[in-house]
């Protein structure tokens, strides 16, 4: 629905493009129509004047300020950055008296000048002065190329101070959403520093390339020559001269730091090129390719990483619809711990890795980034394939910032334990979830072979880890059932001196174990005990990533408690150390057989076919819990429709998942009006039973940003009276990419929507 504009008057100073553009938005979105507000330009220039009016952009027009601010409501200024101070100090003389409720803004790209310029004119920064900025323009200058939709989709950042007021930011709010554009807010010097980045750098490297190759050769000859990506590289260097040099003036710091480390990074390809180093060219680009890549789905919307995702998170939301029944047959995508691990060994293996399969979610690209900054060539991910060019045991390279691994606990364990053993130091960070769980569970287990690992308070993230430390194997006794932490210890052991051995209180997941002797180092085991000796090298192996069985857990619960259901889950990977979600169906009821067993790369598959059948509560067996640990949340979905009371105990792990899942579960079955009990362990809960019908009611549940309470929340729809709203379902993406779709294929009714 179009925004409506309240302004009495506005007044725009400048009327070039940028203010042109504005007033043709307006106009567009029927500001002034009905003879309800005015609209005004100030312009040194008269003929702009005319024009405007002429356009039917502006009602009238002067070429002095103070003739036009009697009455104004509103005050934009769009002016060159040099020019705000001369403006700002007329407007001091006269704004005041002549329009006492007025509001002023700007359009000007380098904010902290702009507001030294107000306090010089104003004396102090004037509450009603909320500094802005559209990022959004055009090469063409001049009124005559005024383009109404040239801030639609467009970010309009605002840089309010903490004193201004909130109903003058309000008001700018509206005038940018009238013309379609998105508003978002900033601290001033984080705008500068941005826009250095993003604008400013490219705009100074497509002028000085188009310079230096035109005085190369005086005739211009060349640029006879200059095919696309001349045209596409330089096209900003026909921008307007003026403002551009006003803006390298104002944001003068900003820039020079954003110059410097692009002259770094331009020094290091250079080195490459010279001594012909195809694999860090190759590291570069294809770094670069993938950001490009990443860069454009981040323009589509269609993917909610970075910054973006930030944003976004809380917004978006999942309705599901209750009612339909689970039928067909469909691949759900890799195995998320086999994805991360392929990655990370194969990066330290001699040779190249060819990967299949491999689960292109946010988490798992996480770690392939990760080593991408660490100088490793990896190609792909197309359609699940990927090529990573191992560099050796010894062979990466200090990274050059910070290794943000967003919302993946295992790519951050396993990491502390890969990196410890490196020559360099390293810091791991990861999103607001992450930042919150433990990581004293492999700091301190890695201090014992001699690592040196700082953490955040409480053991929490980031952990900065120091490089060039000796390991030495240990023996440990693990106090909780983990496969992260046995993995991170296993890691570190290919490092330490002697040997390491990690003791498991309860079987884990043992990708790890399998993949290394995939890749022709000796793991050994004994019982409860498996250890490795340090100082061996790895060799590529092929790998096929089958499908993630906790990814297909959402829908074999969603046949489980559907009737009419009848569902094959192809290619689903059953290692025994995953497979708790499979007994524990089964012996709940479920009829669920597992088709066309076989191997690939060292870890087992079959296709899951399953059809409905009435389940019935039970105590889940102790020793299952850690071979189900990722697939409660939905196991406690199928519990809400067996007939009797589904035990839990053992499994406080859970509390220190993405979420707090037993409690983020608890909170959603009340919601929806599950009996249950919490226990500090587990949970007791009591399901409907009905063969037929609604189990439950509807309700408005917090995710939290796990992907898995989503998920589960999701499927319980199928059997609940009323539609199920989940909130904070971003983080999806983490391990499930194309979970809506392929959910609705079966026979869900999901959508996906944007919160307000
Ligand atoms: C994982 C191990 C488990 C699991 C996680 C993935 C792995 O975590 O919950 O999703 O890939 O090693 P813990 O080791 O903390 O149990």
């Amino acid at each position: 629905m179009a925004v409506e504009v309240r302004e009495a008057r506005i007044l725009i100073v400048g009327l070039g493009l940028i203010g042109g553009s504005l007033a043709a938005a307006l106009r567009a979105a029927g500001y002034g129509a009905d003879g309800q507000g005015e609209l005004l330009a100030c312009d040194p220039d008269a003929g702009e004047i005319a024009r405007g009016v002429e356009m039917g952009l502006i009602d009238r027009g002067e070429t002095r300020l103070e003739s036009l601010v009697e009455g104004v409501s509103l005050v934009v200024l769009a002016v060159p950055v040099m020019a705000m101070g001369g403006v700002m100090r007329e407007l001091a003389g006269c704004l005041e008296r002549a329009a006492p409720d007025v509001v002023v803004t700007d359009v000007g790209s380098a904010k902290a000048a702009i507001r030294r310029s107000a306090i010089d004119a104003f004396g102090r920064m004037p509450a009603n002065l909320v500094l802005g900025h559209p990022i959004a323009g055009s090469e063409k200058s001049g009124v005559a190329a005024a383009d109404p939709a040239l801030y639609a989709r467009h970010r309009v950042i605002l840089t309010p101070e903490p004193d201004t007021d909130p109903v003058a930011t309000a008001r700018v709010r509206r005038l940018w959403a009238c013309c379609q554009a998105e508003v978002l807010e900033m601290a001033v010097e984080r705008h500068d520093q941005v826009l250095a980045r993003t604008s400013h750098l490219p705009h100074l490297l497509a002028f000085s390339l188009v310079d230096t190759l035109a005085r190369q050769d005086e005739r211009l000859e060349i640029f006879r020559y200059a095919a696309g990506g001349f045209r596409d590289f330089t096209r900003i260097a026909g921008s307007d001269p003026v403002m551009w040099r006003d803006i390298f003036i104002a944001n003068r710091d900003a820039v020079l730091a954003s110059l410097d480390d692009f002259e770094a990074g331009v020094a290091r390809l250079r080195c490459a090129v010279e001594s012909g180093d195809g694999d860090a060219m190759l590291a570069t680009f294809d770094r670069a390719s993938h950001a490009r890549h990443y860069f454009e789905s981040l323009l589509n919307q269609t993917s909610y990483q970075a910054e973006y995702q930030m944003q976004q998170h809380g917004k978006l939301r999942f309705r599901a619809s209750p009612g339909g029944k689970v039928t067909g047959r469909i691949r759900v995508p890799g195995d998320k711990s086999i994805s991360h691990r392929a990655i990370m060994l194969g990066a330290l293996a001699e040779g190249v890795t060819e990967v299949k399969g491999f689960l292109e979610g946010e988490d798992s690209l996480a770690t392939l980034q990760a080593f991408r900054e660490m100088g490793v060539a990896i190609e792909g991910p197309h359609q699940g394939r990927v090529t990573v060019h191992g560099v050796g045991m010894h062979g990466l390279k200090a990274p050059s910032g910070p290794l943000y691994v967003g919302n993946a606990g295992t790519a951050m364990r396993l990491f502390a334990g890969l990196l410890a053993g490196q020559a360099f130091d390293t810091e791991l960070t990861g999103d607001a979830s992450l930042t919150k769980r433990p990581m004293g569970r492999v700091a301190d287990p890695l201090r014992l072979m001699g690592a040196r690992i700082d953490t955040a308070e409480g053991g929490r993230p980031p952990l900065h880890i120091h490089g060039g430390e000796s390991l030495t194997g240990i023996t440990y006794d693990m106090p909780m059932a983990s496969a992260q932490v046995k993995s991170c210890l296993l890691l570190a052991g290919l490092y330490a001196e002697g040997e390491t051995r990690v003791r498991e209180p309860a079987p884990t997941r043992d990708h790890t174990e399998r993949m290394l002797a995939g890749f022709g180092y000796a793991v050994h085991r004994e019982g409860d005990t498996c250890w490795l000796e340090g100082g061996g090298t790895l060799s590529a192996a092929p790998i096929d990533v089958p499908s993630d069985i906790s990814s297909a857990t959402f829908f074999l619960v969603a046949a489980a408690i559907t009737p009419g259901s009848d569902l094959v889950l192809e290619h689903v990977g059953i290692n025994p150390t995953r497979i708790g979600v499979i007994n524990i169906l089964r012996l709940m009821g479920a009829d669920l057989r597992l088709e066309n067993e076989h191997e690939v790369g060292g870890e087992p598959v079959a296709d899951l076919h399953i059809r409905y059948a009435p389940l019935q509560g039970i105590d889940i067996p102790l020793d299952q819990v850690p071979l189900a640990i990722d697939e409660f949340p939905a196991l406690f979905i199928a519990a809400a429709n067996a007939a009797g009371t589904t035990r839990l105990r053992g499994a406080e792990e859970l509390r220190v998942k993405e979420s707090d899942r037993l409690k983020a579960m608890a909170d959603g079955l009340a919601t929806i009006g599950v009996e249950h009990a919490l226990l500090e362990d587990g949970i007791d809960i009591v399901g409907g039973g009905r063969a037929e019908g609604a189990n439950y009611g509807g309700g408005h549940i917090d995710s939290l940003g796990d992907h898995r309470i989503a998920m589960s929340f999701a499927i319980a729809a199928l059997r609940a009276g009323e539609p199920v709203d989940i909130d904070d379902c971003a983080n999806v993406a983490t391990s499930f990419p194309g979970f809506i779709d392929l959910a609705r294929r079966v026979g869900l009714a999901l959508e996906e929507q944007e919160a307000a």
